[in-house]
């Protein structure tokens, strides 16, 4: 419940309108992803200049009041989550594209302008943001940079971090900074701007950011293969990236695919089933370059690892492709499944590959398991679905103890217990497995120079 007299200062810095206080607007507005916890935010509060977010967050210092900032809320850690009556800033109205710059090849925009809004403009003027994900239709630019998004192009595009060159944030402190302001070389110190990218909104409020823009590309080739086993998927990926500059390259295993199928009535890419199917991306520059795949393909057939395989012919059927592979995080909602977003090194990942699995099968064997992720970027998504039999509670509690085996396992590899969701409520006790206590000792020490007072998205990321 919002007291009075933040209410009314709240309602004189943003006007009427735009403080949300009706529990359908708390329950949208208080949840991301993730299924876990019930929204209850306090009220739900839409800025739309910098100026006003200043105010709001030296209103939530001098009252005390906690923020959780908000954007397009398609995280899957809970980073986004208001369970304890927090106040949520929401960037919906941050929507503009404020400044394009041909010469830099530069464009600057406010925090809640959606992923695709972004890419589809970068096309209109013959440029490119190769950032992609599944929810780029509704994820916002500034929660992007608040999880440091990755992806399904990381190989060829690398994550968010790599193309923002400036951003306008508000401190938890309440102050107003400008970082690196769109430079290109800029070695004047701590980098700040880097601070901010991957905070999960634990430091500040991201209100604009300027982004690089790349060249635009060809149209690109998409195959999907299917594959004999788990051990092989490593040895095709180095296979094809050794002979061709791939642009991706994803696995999901037949468990993935077959739920796709029948959940969104997709057609089946070809009648061998497998227990993996790789997916890889490339640019099919001239002839050489596409008979150079279909012999790198040959090879893998020759060798047993690849049973069967397709290739596009039209940017249809590319599109289709990347259904069955993109499609699978929102088909397995309906399982409420438990995720892994790990990453190791990918000289490591077959010993990982071979440990994880053998865990998994050793200590869950009555667990359906889904497999799918960027393994060209070392980055599976292990998810674990709830039988029916269990209520969530009691399937959580299960799976903690999994978490606890990966993290061990991650620990013991060099690996991350999050390498692209962001740690927020989900996987802050797993933090420890790949941070260490000196590191987590100086993030807590920077958040308090940043958010003295802890009005910042507190209990996200560590407590
Ligand atoms: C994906 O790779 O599909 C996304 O990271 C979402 C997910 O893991 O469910
Ligand atoms: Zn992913």
């Amino acid at each position: 419940m919002l007291p009075a007299l933040i209410r009314d200062q709240l309602t004189s810095i943003v006007g009427e309108t735009r403080l949300l206080l009706g529990s359908d607007d708390l329950q949208r507005y208080g949840i991301d992803r993730t299924t876990l916890w019930q929204a209850a935010p306090c009220a739900v509060v839409l800025p739309a200049t910098v100026e006003e977010v200043r105010a709001i967050v030296l209103l939530a210092r001098e009252h005390g009041l906690a923020i959780v900032p908000s954007g397009g809320r398609t995280g899957l850690s809970g980073g986004a989550v208001a369970k304890d009556g927090e106040l949520v800033v929401a960037m919906d109205r941050f929507d503009k594209i404020l400044e394009f710059n041909p010469l830099d090849r530069s464009i600057t925009v406010g925090a809640g302008v959606v992923t695709a809004q972004l890419q589809q403009f970068a096309g209109r003027q013959g440029l490119l943001y190769g950032v992609d994900f599944a929810s780029s239709g509704s994820s916002q630019i500034g929660g992007n940079i608040a999880t440091n998004a990755g992806g399904i192009r990381v190989i060829k595009y690398g994550m968010t971090r790599d193309w923002v060159i400036g951003l306008k944030v508000v401190t938890g402190a309440g102050e107003i900074l400008e970082l690196n302001k769109g430079l290109a070389k800029n070695n004047t110190g701590y980098d700040l701007r880097h601070l901010f990218i991957g905070s999960e909104g634990t430091l500040g409020i991201i209100c604009e950011a300027t982004i690089q823009l790349a060249r635009p590309t060809l149209q690109a080739s998409v195959m999907l293969l299917a594959v004999n086993e788990f051990a092989v998927i490593v040895d095709v990926l180095q296979h094809f990236s050794a002979g061709l500059e791939l642009s991706a390259f994803e696995f999901f295993s037949q468990s993935a695919l077959e739920k796709v199928i029948a959940h969104r009535g997709h057609a089946a890419p070809f009648q061998a089933v497998a227990p993996f199917y790789a997916l890889l991306e490339f640019e099919p520059v001239d002839q050489a370059v596409v008979d150079k795949a279909m012999q790198l393909f040959q090879h893998c057939v020759d060798q047993g690892w690849v049973l069967d395989g397709v290739i596009s012919h039209s940017v249809a059927q590319a599109q289709n492709l990347w259904k069955l592979r993109e499609d699978i995080s929102e088909t397995l909602w309906r399982w409420q499944p438990y995720k892994n977003d790990i990453s190791v090194r990918i000289s490591r990942m077959p010993d990982f590959i071979f440990q994880i699995d053998q865990l998994v099968a050793r200590q869950y064997p009555d667990f359906e398991v889904v497999w799918y992720g960027h393994i060209g970027d070392g980055n599976l998504h292990l998810n674990i679905l709830k039988p029916e039999c269990l209520s969530l509670d009691q399937f959580q509690a299960k799976c903690v103890n999994v978490s606890n085996e990966i993290g061990q396992l991650l620990a013991a590899c060099g690996g991350s217990v999050s390498a692209e969701h962001g740690v927020g409520l989900l996987k802050k006790n797993y933090l420890h497995y790949s941070r260490s206590a000196a590191e987590i000792a100086i993030m807590r020490g920077i958040k308090s120079t940043i958010d003295p007072d802890q009005v910042m998205n507190p209990g996200k990321l560590f407590d």
